[in-house]
């Protein structure tokens, strides 16, 4: 909860007209009341008529105020034309109270010597409140050696608000100067900060100018442009922080507060992604979205951007009691009057889904629901099937029995040449879906690589070991992945969707793969750490894993479409019938003793899929693919 003084900052930090009005209604009240006692002799006689005077004159005076302009500014920077106004104003506010008594308080008159002292007050109190808050202001400063020297980059709106609140007291920061590209920028001073130069120039203006952080003040730079801002940095051995893209502002916070450490995903993910929100808005509005998986990381992002497309209802399935709680916090009452309905749930329990789907009556289904770590599900091979296919199965059946008219699968590039049992799953679901006669049920999948920050996933693995100072793990050094943000995924799925015909495997350009080894270097320097304090252990890949993942099969043409980070696959379609001889063989297999005769299912169906025991596994080169061309890879070097 806000303290008291929180609130009193934010008021005045905001400057809230209605406050300061207020305020300044408060001291011509009492300019009234000490007038009338100087010219009394200290003592209220005729006290009818100064009650009666008394709101004329305040309205008089917040008119006069309001004319020049003395419920804006900044009284810590108060100067002599904030005197020269408040004199305007009281001139101002004088005349209209002279008139107003004189036409409304007939046979009764306020002495002269009030009319004077009141005025005479109140310019004292007006300019004395703001040159006290000028010096109190001054004597917060006035230590500046506790503050942090920064340089800006960036000499733009971002720049003049951080700017602004850096010359509040108790910002704690003091600035040096900017940074900006823009050439006709160096000398403009802004909030009398000079642009120093272009952002190249870092290096020379650190050699003149002493400073203690940098701060990248442009919310709107892209991937590029950010890692060329900490290639700088980390180059001068200069710690930086930056703030939010401009989507991640809160509206109406002081920037300062929400100036934050560089992120892994800022590297990556700020380049704006083409969609038409239009046609996904169309196509959810109104209607009823399951999805399941609800809890995770890939589908609560879901519900979030689902719910800015005003369905009417959104259906959460998950199995996560804990994941569900904080999930139904975190999408707590939507502004559009959606209806959230968070069930606790199993997606392989069929008699329960039946009733849910009966009671709902789903128009669209995103399945997200799986088991996705891959040396878990090497151990437990009976899981990873019963859970991701035939969960997946009969989720279909039931789905396409209650009449939804849309299927979604979320499936990963790990279905591609699967060398782990949570891959091939996942291949086989492509398969299912693919090889499904076209009812009345759209079925699509769309496939992609890792998404940054996902539960169990590499980046918050390596960051709470850089916390606990403990030494990074990294499997190989020549180890890749795709990535792309959590919400820049979830953004082209909805878009997928929304392109997608039946049968289609949409595959999402993730830019090219990413060394973990570089990412790893990259985390510990925007940690603020240098490599040699930081000890890199490679660990050899583990059962099931892959040294480079792909995103597409030999056999599969690569199409485009009318969104540049969305892929349409073309294969050969799989027979139905023999798929589902298939699933039921794989079924029967579960009833065998151990893991042999589900991996031969598996491969039956996924004939791709190689079995790697620890013995006999040999790095794997990945199949670049001809259609799959990115240029921009460098991380932070
Ligand atoms: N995370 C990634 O990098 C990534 C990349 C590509 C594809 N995917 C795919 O996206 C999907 C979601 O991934 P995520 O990272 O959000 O995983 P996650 O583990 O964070 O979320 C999966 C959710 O599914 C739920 N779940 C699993 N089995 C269930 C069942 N039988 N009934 C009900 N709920 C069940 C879990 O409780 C969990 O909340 C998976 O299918 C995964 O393969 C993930």
């Amino acid at each position: 909860m806000r303290t008291i003084h929180d609130k009193m900052s934010h008021l005045l930090l905001r400057r809230r007209p209605w406050f300061i009005a207020i305020f300044q209604a408060c001291l011509v009240a009492c300019s009234l009341l000490l007038a009338w006692l100087l010219r009394f002799d200290f003592t209220l006689p005729d006290r009818r008529i100064l009650l009666s005077a008394l709101p004329l004159l305040v309205l008089a005076r917040l008119a006069g105020m309001a004319s020049f302009g003395l419920f804006r500014g900044w009284w810590k920077y108060a100067g002599i034309g904030d005197g020269i106004d408040i004199i305007k104003a009281v001139g101002t506010g004088s005349v209209l109270f002279l008139l107003s008594t004189r036409y409304l308080f007939v046979g009764e008159s306020l002495p002269r010597a009030v009319y004077v002292l009141e005025a005479m007050l109140t310019t004292g109190l007006l300019a004395g409140v703001r040159l006290l808050t000028r010096v109190l202001a001054g004597s917060m400063r006035a230590d500046v050696s506790t503050c942090k020297r920064v340089i800006l980059i960036g000499a733009g709106s971002a720049a003049q608000s951080v700017l602004q609140e850096i010359r509040l007291p108790g910002s704690g920061y003091e600035a040096v100067g900017c940074l900006d590209d823009d050439p006709s920028k160096r000398g403009v001073r802004i909030n009398n900060v000079a642009v120093l130069g272009t952002v190249d120039e870092l290096p020379g203006v650190l050699s003149s100018q002493s400073a203690d952080e940098v701060l990248i003040a442009v919310p709107s730079a892209t991937g590029a442009q950010m890692r060329r801002f900490v290639n700088i940095c980390n180059r001068e051995h200069i710690s930086f922080k930056t703030v939010p893209a401009l989507k991640d502002i809160i509206a109406g916070e002081v920037i300062v507060s929400q100036l934050r450490e560089v992120r892994f995903e800022d590297l990556l993910g700020r380049d704006p992604i083409q969609i038409n929100l239009e046609s996904v808005r169309n196509e959810i509005s109104g209607r009823t979205v399951v999805v399941t998986g609800a809890a995770g990381s890939i589908g609560s992002e879901l519900c979030r951007q689902l719910l800015e497309c005003n369905p009417a209802t959104l259906v959460c399935f998950d199995q996560s009691e804990t994941g569900l709680f904080f999930l139904r916090r975190d999408l707590d009452k939507p502004a559009n009057g959606t209806r959230v309905a968070i069930c606790v749930v199993d997606i392989t329990d069929m008699e329960r889904i039946r009733k849910l789907f009966s009671e709902f009556s789903p128009d669209i289904i995103f399945h997200a629901a799986a088991y996705k770590h891959v040396p878990l599900m090497e151990s437990n091979v009976q899981e990873a099937v019963k859970n991701n296919v035939l969960g997946l199965v009969g989720l279909l059946d039931l789905a396409e029995e209650s009449g939804c008219g849309n299927f979604v699968l979320i499936s990963s590039d790990k279905a591609v040449n699967p060398t782990n049992v949570m891959g091939a799953t996942k291949r086989i679901c492509e398969l299912v879906l693919s090889s499904r006669p076209p009812n009345r049920m759209r079925c699509v999948s769309v496939r992609f690589g890792n998404v940054l920050g996902s539960s169990g996933s590499v980046i918050p693995v390596l960051k709470e070991q850089l916390h606990k100072n403990e030494p990074l793990t990294v499997t190989h050094p020549e180890m890749t992945r795709f990535f792309m943000t959590t919400r820049e995924a979830v953004t082209l799925v909805l878009q997928a969707f929304a392109i997608g015909d039946h049968r289609d495997i949409l595959v999402l350009d993730m830019g090219e793969p990413v060394r973990i080894l570089d990412l790893a270097r990259t985390l510990i320097r925007l940690s603020g750490k240098f490599e040699p304090d930081v000890e890199i252990q490679f660990t050899g890949l583990r059962e099931g894993e892959k040294l480079h993942e792909e995103l597409f099969y030999k056999n599969e043409q690569v199409i485009s479409t009318a969104f540049k980070k969305i892929k349409r696959t073309s294969a050969p379609i799989k027979d139905w019938n023999e798929l589902r001889l298939q699933l039921d063989q794989l079924r029967a297999s579960m009833t065998i003793d151990g893991a042999a005769p589900i991996r031969a299912g598996i491969k039956r169906i996924v004939p791709e899929y190689v079995f790697q025991p620890e013995s006999t596994r040999q790095i794997r080169q990945p199949v670049v693919h001809d259609a799959y061309v990115e240029k921009d890879s460098s991380l932070v070097k």
